[in-house]
């Protein structure tokens, strides 16, 4: 059986003295974040992925080496892996979300923003099928998000992120498992998991590592 946790926090959960748990790649990360809340926003992802590997391992939160180095230009700012666990981090709004497996994953959680240029965005991420879904939804920004968040979550599990055309990805690709987890109303959010059969999620709150 694949068994995913999904880790939930929160950004009100954050406190400065994480940043003391960072290697020298994440802390040049978090001082580098100009807006308060995209700082929270990275340390509170670090400190779930360190604390609950540290938890795992019986070792403290700043001895887990993780590697975030970027394929196409070598940069700390790529898919996050650690030794022997497959690891996704997604952020937004209020909410970080970490999915730790056997396998690898993606998870991916948007805010539902009324803001958001919804047409200019379904040009350049849906099929023509599914812009054509989209316009007789009731709930069209929610509607957008959430094939979004679906297509976000299996580019994360490959590692290829935004480089793959989200346009031809339609549907569930072989051997992979795409689930819409349940999140705050206001949000959408999805995981995607490399496994030949339906996981089994355990749903974490953040709090208990805090
Ligand atoms: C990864 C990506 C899909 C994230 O989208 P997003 O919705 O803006 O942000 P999220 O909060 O959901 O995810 C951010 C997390 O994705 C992870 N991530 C980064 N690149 C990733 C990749 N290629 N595959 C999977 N996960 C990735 C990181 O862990 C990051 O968390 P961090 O801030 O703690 O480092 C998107 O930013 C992307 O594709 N980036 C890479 C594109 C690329 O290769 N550009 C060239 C860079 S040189
Ligand atoms: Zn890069």
């Amino acid at each position: 059986m694949t068994e995913v946790e999904v880790w939930w926090g929160r950004i009100g959960q954050v406190r400065e003295e994480f940043a003391a748990e960072l290697d020298p790649f994440e802390r040049q990360r978090h001082q580098a974040y100009v807006r308060p809340e995209d700082k929270a926003r990275f340390l509170l992802g670090c400190t779930i992925v360190r604390r609950v590997l540290a938890s795992r391992l019986a070792l403290p939160p700043a001895s887990i080496s993780l590697d975030r180095t970027c394929p196409n230009c070598g940069k700390p700012h790529g898919k996050v892996r650690a030794d022997g666990v497959e690891l996704s981090v997604t952020h937004s709004g209020e909410l970080v979300g970490v999915a730790v497996s056997e396998r690898p994953v993606g998870l991916d959680v948007e805010k539902v923003d009324p803001a958001i240029d919804i047409d200019g965005l379904a040009r350049l991420s849906l099929a023509e099928a599914e812009i054509a879904q989209l316009v007789t939804a009731a709930d069209k920004p929610r509607a957008f998000l959430r094939q979004w968040t679906r297509k976000e979550a299996i580019v994360k599990a490959t590692g290829a992120g935004l480089r793959e055309d989200l346009r031809t990805i339609t549907g569930v690709p072989e051997g992979m498992q795409v689930i819409e987890l349940p999140v705050d109303p206001g949000y959408s959010a999805a995981l995607a998991v490399v496994s030949a059969e339906p996981p089994a999620i355990q749903t974490k709150s953040a709090q208990v590592l805090i």
